[in-house]
C-alpha cells in the first residue's frame, strides 16, 4: 500500500475537473504536487486551494501537452523543484461529440494530439527520472469509451482505445523495473469536459454520472493499492463485461440502445 506522505505527484490537466479534484484530495495527504495545464489563472486557484489546506506550494507549470518541449519542460521543472516524480497522472484530455461526417478535421487533430500524443509525451518525459530511481507509478486516464465504441464519439473513442492499449504495452515493457502502470477508465463525469466537447446536456439525465471528487477518490485508492486497471464507473463494468464475454449479444444490445438514445436525431 502506497504511503503518500512526501511523495512527488505530477498531474497534467490540473486546472479543472478530475485533475483539480485529484490535486485537492492529494494535498491533504502530504504530497508535493507539480501541476500543469494551459489556463494559469485556474491553476493558480487550484494552488491557492491546496495551500489553504496547509500543503506546500505546488510547482505550477503552464504546459500544452501537445507540445513536446513544454511537456519535457514540465518534467524537468518538477525534478528540479520537487525531486523525481513518484506518481505521474496523465490526465489532460478533451472530448469531442458529433456525427463523424460533419466533424471539423482541425478539432479531430486536436483531440488526437491532446488525448494520445499528450499522454505519450507525458510518459516519455517523466519515465526516465522514474526509471533512474527505480520506482514510481504512471496513471493513464483513458475512458470507458476506450473499451466501448460509441457513435458520435468516434475520434475521441479511438484516442481512448489507444491510451488503454498504451497502458498495457507499457505495463509489459516496465515489468521488473520498479515502475507500475494504472489505467483509469472513467464513465460520465460532471466536469467542464461536457461543455467543451458539446456533449448534449440531457446525457446527464439519461445516464449515471459521477462527480470529479468521486472519480478522484477512486483513482487515489487504485494508486494506493497499485491496481493495474480501474473502471471508475461502476455502471459501465457490466457493459464492458458483456462486450468482452458475449460480443455478438453485446452488439445487438448496443445497437438497440444507441438507436433509442439518438431517436429522431
Ligand atoms: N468528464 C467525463 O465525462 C470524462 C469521461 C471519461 C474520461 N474523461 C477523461 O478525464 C480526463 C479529465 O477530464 P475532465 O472530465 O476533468 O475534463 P475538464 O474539466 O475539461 O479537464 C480537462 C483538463 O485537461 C486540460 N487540457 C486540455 N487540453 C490540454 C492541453 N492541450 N494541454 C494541457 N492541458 C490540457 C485542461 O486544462 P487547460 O484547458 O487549462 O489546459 C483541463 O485541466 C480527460 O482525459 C478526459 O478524457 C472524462
Amino acid at each position: 500500500m502506497l504511503d503518500w506522505q512526501d511523495k512527488v505527484v505530477a498531474i497534467t490537466g490540473a486546472s479543472s475537473g478530475i485533475g483539480a479534484a485529484l490535486a485537492a484530495q492529494l494535498a491533504g495527504r502530504g504530497v508535493r504536487l507539480a501541476l500543469a495545464a494551459r489556463r494559469m489563472e485556474l491553476l493558480r486557484d487550484v494552488a491557492a486551494q491546496v495551500q489553504g489546506q496547509g500543503a506546500q506550494a505546488p510547482v505550477l507549470v503552464r504546459c500544452d501537452v501537445t507540445d513536446w518541449e513544454q511537456v519535457a519542460g514540465f518534467a524537468l521543472r518538477t525534478r528540479e523543484a520537487a525531486g523525481a516524480a513518484d506518481v505521474v497522472i496523465a490526465n489532460a484530455g478533451r472530448g469531442d461529440f458529433g456525427r463523424f461526417e460533419s466533424q471539423d478535421p482541425d478539432i479531430a487533430r486536436t483531440v488526437v494530439d491532446t488525448n494520445l500524443l499528450g499522454v505519450v509525451y507525458t510518459v516519455r518525459a517523466f519515465l526516465p527520472q522514474m526509471l533512474d530511481r527505480g520506482s514510481g507509478r504512471l496513471v493513464l486516464v483513458s475512458s470507458v469509451l476506450g473499451q466501448l465504441p460509441a457513435p458520435r464519439h468516434a475520434v475521441y473513442g479511438a484516442t481512448k482505445f489507444a491510451v488503454s492499449g498504451l497502458a498495457e504495452s507499457l505495463e509489459y515493457e516496465l515489468q521488473g523495473r520498479g515502475v507500475g502502470v494504472t489505467l483509469v477508465e472513467p464513465g460520465l463525469v460532471r466536469t467542464g469536459f461536457a461543455e467543451i466537447s458539446q456533449t448534449p446536456p440531457e446525457r446527464f439525465h439519461q445516464m449515471p454520472s459521477q462527480s470529479a471528487d468521486q472519480v478522484a477518490a477512486r483513482i487515489i485508492r487504485a494508486v494506493e493499492r497499485e491496481r493495474r486497471h480501474l473502471i471508475a464507473d461502476p455502471a459501465s463494468r457490466w457493459v464492458i463485461a458483456l462486450r468482452r464475454h458475449v460480443p455478438g449479444i453485446a452488439r445487438v444490445v448496443f445497437r438497440a440502445a444507441f438507436r433509442r438514445l439518438y431517436r429522431g436525431r
